[in-house]
């Protein structure tokens, strides 16, 4: 294992970015850098204020889920201010941004599931949890949390030795966490801005897509819908046509695949 602190690194400090971890906020070991973020963006943290943790003692995934990160990992939080617009997008800004910058610094080649999870040969190497608070109509803040296996060895974490992977694992070597991070702040801010701009960025995202064209089963809460995944739309929503060729247009929920044949 390679023994590396984090923050305060040169690496970080020497971030190529204007606006992403130009505040940081780091913890050695920490909950949950969602609930830190949370808490600082109600106070009125500047967008861009990463929360990085060494270690989460308390990670969440998406849906209630428990994210297992160690300081083999990377976890981090960041804190943005997008309109209301924009709110549904970050999710794709975020895992293209993932996905860049592991294959910008790795070589790796990715794919993702939707809504966000970003895989190698088919294992989970890392996920986005994004939550955004309102007030009144517009958007307060968002926060999305970002965890990365990095050099964790998933066999020795029996909840997700069969589904989840790692860089080192891919590689066969580890690599330093603050290599990776400081890419993937870099890609993070390049299709931020982008989406500030009004620019789409739905079909970079979509080329990487794996789950178009599967047959796919998604819950929804109590609702589940079966089908052909046909199309994703520029908020990221997935299409879902049933076999009575009933459309359902799902922007978030739990996706099996593939489940048959479309
Ligand atoms: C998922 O795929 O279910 C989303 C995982 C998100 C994990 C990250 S790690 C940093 C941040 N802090 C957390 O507690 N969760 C997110």
């Amino acid at each position: 294992m390679l023994e590396e602190r984090l923050f305060p690194d040169l690496t970080i400090r020497n971030l190529e970015t204007q606006l992403i971890g130009q505040r940081v906020i780091y913890y050695p070991v920490v909950s949950s850098t969602m609930e830190v973020a949370t808490e600082v963006g109600r106070l009125g943290a500047e967008e861009g204020t990463i929360v990085i943790a060494g270690e989460q003692t308390a990670g969440r995934g998406r849906l209630g889920r428990t994210w297992f990160s160690t300081s083999d990992s990377i976890a981090l939080s960041i804190i943005l201010r997008p309109t209301l617009s924009q709110l549904p997008r970050l999710n794709m800004v975020t895992s293209l941004a993932i996905a860049q910058a592991i294959e910008k610094t790795t070589g790796l080649a990715t794919t993702l599931k939707w809504p966000n999870d970003i895989l190698i040969k088919g294992k989970k190497v890392g996920g986005i949890l994004s939550e955004g608070y309102l007030r009144g109509s517009e958007v307060d803040f968002a926060v999305v949390g970002i965890g990365l296996n990095v050099n964790l060895d998933p066999v020795e974490i029996p909840e997700i030795a069969d589904i989840a992977t790692s860089l080192s694992a891919q590689l066969g070597h580890p690599i330093l966490r603050s290599t990776i991070l400081k890419s993937l702040l870099k890609e993070m801010e390049v299709l931020y801005l982008a989406l500030q701009r009004g620019e789409p960025v739905h079909q970079q995202w979509r080329q990487r897509l794996q789950t178009l064209d599967q047959r796919v089963r998604v819950t929804m809460g109590d609702k589940v819908v079966e089908g052909c995944a046909e199309d994703v739309d520029p908020d990221g929503c997935l299409h879902v046509r049933d076999d009575d060729g009933h459309l359902t247009i799902v922007a978030a929920g739990d996706l099996t695949a593939p489940v048959g044949i479309c």
